[in-house]
């Protein structure tokens, strides 16, 4: 449990009262696919891929994200397109799109023209998560994609922002600080690259030398893997648990406390009044995973379409033609 038991409650009260749905249902897809459980075949298509590639659990959760904070989540970071959102930098290395599109062939062949691009998304994450060891959880559906794509859109925080520059990104979005701290657990799986961590292994804030808040043991063995002259732009594991790079656990917090936070942004959450104490509650207790499925119910309800607002498209990669 939590260090301070009283605290950890009246955490869980208020992250629980903060979360506000809009039109959004548990169950709306019950019914409107014939008899066919349309968040089952979603599964069913997660389930084969992650057991061939567990890595699928980073790729969504970062693809949820991606498609949340920017215009919400509508589905439109999977247009394809010269100029959509996945052509902007940070979608560079977002990965999972064929997944999505197999759920949608999956959902379409069962009940075509029912199921948003969006409620995929979100269901396939959850999916995903539940998988890699998160505890299960209900997501609710009726989201609507969108019909606008652009990268000129994509205002997605910078891994070196400050904390509370991210904080205020986040409150943008109509999500605290707690569910912030929470939402970046999602660097419990996952891999960057050297081109986001050497400035910390290098030339910390200009100054020639290493970052003094990462621990000194993992800046050595990080400037193995991203030498100073290398044409490599290698990957690393955003958790740096020994065992735990593909599970959805604390073990993110854990690693911040020891200073073995990779990004920027992750060793920042314990450096700052504001969340360091939320970094230690989720370090020191067993609340993660059930916070963190609320929160990742908060973020799929960002800004929404529902009703009659949107479409649902044919095909996930491009809006349906008039
Ligand atoms: C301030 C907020 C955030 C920043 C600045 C940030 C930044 C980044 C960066 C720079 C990478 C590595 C990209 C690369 O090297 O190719 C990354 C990876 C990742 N991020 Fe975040 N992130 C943020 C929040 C989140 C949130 C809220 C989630 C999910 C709930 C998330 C999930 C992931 C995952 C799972 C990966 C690994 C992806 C993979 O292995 O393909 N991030 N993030």
């Amino acid at each position: 449990m939590a260090k301070s038991p009283v605290l950890a409650l009246a955490v869980l009260v208020l992250s629980l009262a903060a979360t506000s749905h809009g039109a959004l249902q548990y169950g709306f897809y019950k019914g409107k696919c014939g008899t066919k459980d349309v968040e089952a075949i979603i599964a069913g298509v997660v389930r084969a891929r992650f057991a061939r590639d567990p890595t699928i659990v980073a790729a969504l959760l970062r693809m949820q994200f991606h498609d949340c904070f920017v215009k919400g989540c509508d589905a439109s970071i999977l247009i394809d397109g010269p100029s959509t959102e996945k052509t902007a930098p940070p979608n560079f290395s977002v990965r999972g799109y064929d997944l999505i599109d197999q759920a949608k062939a999956a959902v379409e062949a069962a009940c075509p023209g029912v199921v948003s691009c969006a409620d995929i998304i979100v269901a396939a994450t959850r999916d995903a998560v539940v998988r890699a060891g998160g505890l299960q959880y209900q997501v609710q559906m009726g989201r609507r994609d969108g019909t606008v794509s652009l990268a000129s859109n994509v205002n997605l925080p910078s891994p070196s922002i400050s904390v509370q520059q991210s904080i205020q990104a986040f409150q943008q979005k109509g999500l605290n600080t707690f569910d912030m701290v929470l939402l970046l657990g999602g660097h419990t799986v996952g891999i960057t690259h050297c081109s986001f961590v050497s400035n910390r292994l290098y030339n910390f804030n200009g100054s020639g030398k290493q970052d003094p808040n990462m621990n000194v043991a993992l800046v050595n063995a990080l400037k193995q893997r991203c030498p100073l002259q290398s044409s490599f732009n290698n990957a690393i594991n955003l958790d740096q648990g020994p065992s735990s790079s593909l599970r959805v656990d604390n073990s993110y917090y854990k690693q911040l406390l020891l200073n073995k936070g990779i990004l920027p942004i992750d060793q920042a959450l314990t450096l700052d009044w504001s969340t360091r104490w939320i970094v230690q509650l989720l370090g020191n207790s067993n609340l993660f995973p059930s916070l963190f499925n609320q929160a990742m119910v908060k973020l799929g309800s960002v800004q929404v379409l529902t009703g009659t607002q949107g479409e649902i498209r044919k095909s996930c990669r491009a809006v349906n033609k008039r």
